[in-house]
């Protein structure tokens, strides 16, 4: 496994493997910190290619707050070892200078699917994810680069950006990967008090219990009311960011519920903003 720091080497190692018949090259874009989630899409990216590269940046253009960045985990050793693990054939850990050089005056933003949901309460932050995922699909040039489901609109986001920019990658999304109690896993979570995380298994039995009452033929705003009192119950250190009904395609709001609902919520514990979501998809009534 090759681990590189620049830009140029990123393209020579892929340049080779490309020469030496390298079929697919497959792309896992992460800010390190690395847990089951991320693994799972590594393991994706080795099943589908041939090649695999995994790149560990924690990006600062997406963060809204100093202290978030500061304090985002940075795990590089047990990150590489895992990736050695697996197989991962190219790992690019660059520095913040090589790829925010100063005089790049270039920001990448997708309307509309940004101005909901965790776009509404981090401005800015999909203008950060959409420039650093466009530059790093520039540098790897992959076939398939592969995002996660617990990041649902992040990764309905850079599709929109990659089809809009005719960018010739096919982009992969793969289910979200739990903790044994249900709580999605996040390299945020590494943050949580005991106190905390025991409340933070509340996000997924929210969302268990409102998919349940979609499937009872509930509407979204009695369910919207239920879940947020589950949490206000479950989780009093946390503050409810959003808890959304929508469309799984377009990420619109729903008030009336069709063949499928994706209900997407985040809460802000004093330690981490966590984020999760569940696709609940409709028994075909029938004829
Ligand atoms: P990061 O939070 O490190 O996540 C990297 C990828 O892993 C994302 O596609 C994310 O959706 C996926 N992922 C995280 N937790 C997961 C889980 N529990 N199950 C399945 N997949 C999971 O998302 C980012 O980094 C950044 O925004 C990035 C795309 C790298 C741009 O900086």
């Amino acid at each position: 496994m090759k681990v590189v720091e620049g830009i140029g080497e990123v393209r020579a190692a892929v340049a080779a493997a490309r020469a030496a018949g390298a079929g697919e090259v497959g792309f896992v874009p992460t800010m390190g910190a690395l847990h089951a989630g991320h693994y799972s899409l590594i393991d994706a990216a080795g099943a589908g290619g041939d090649f695999v590269v995994v790149s560990i940046f924690v990006n600062p253009t997406q963060f809204d707050s100093g202290e978030d960045l500061d304090r985002y985990p940075r795990t590089l050793a047990a990150d590489l070892a895992g990736c050695a693990a697996r197989g991962v054939d190219l790992v690019f850990t660059p520095g913040a200078e090589e790829m925010y050089p100063s005089g790049a005056a270039t920001t990448v933003h997708v309307a509309g699917l940004t101005d909901r949901l965790c776009g509404a309460s981090r401005p800015g932050h999909f203008d950060g994810v959409c420039t650093v995922v466009s530059k790093l699909l520039n540098i790897v040039r992959p076939d398939a680069a592969y995002f996660g489901e617990k990041d649902y609109q992040q990764a309905a986001v850079v599709r929109q950006m990659a089809a809009d920019l005719n960018m010739p990658v096919r982009i992969v999304v793969g289910p979200t990967v739990r903790e044994p109690d249900g709580l999605a896993m996040s390299s945020r979570n590494a943050r949580l008090s005991p106190s905390e995380r025991a409340q933070a298994a509340a996000l997924y039995e929210a969302l268990q219990m409102g998919a349940e009452m979609v499937l009872d033929g509930r509407g979204p705003g009695e369910v919207r009311g239920a879940m947020r009192r589950r949490l206000a119950e479950r989780a009093p250190s946390g503050e409810v960011d959003y808890v959304e009904m929508i469309d799984p395609e377009g990420l619109e709001r729903v008030e009336e519920i069709g063949d499928s609902v994706l209900i997407a919520l985040a809460v802000r514990f004093p330690s981490a903003r966590l984020i999760d979501n569940i696709r609940v998809d409709l028994p075909d009534a029938g004829p």
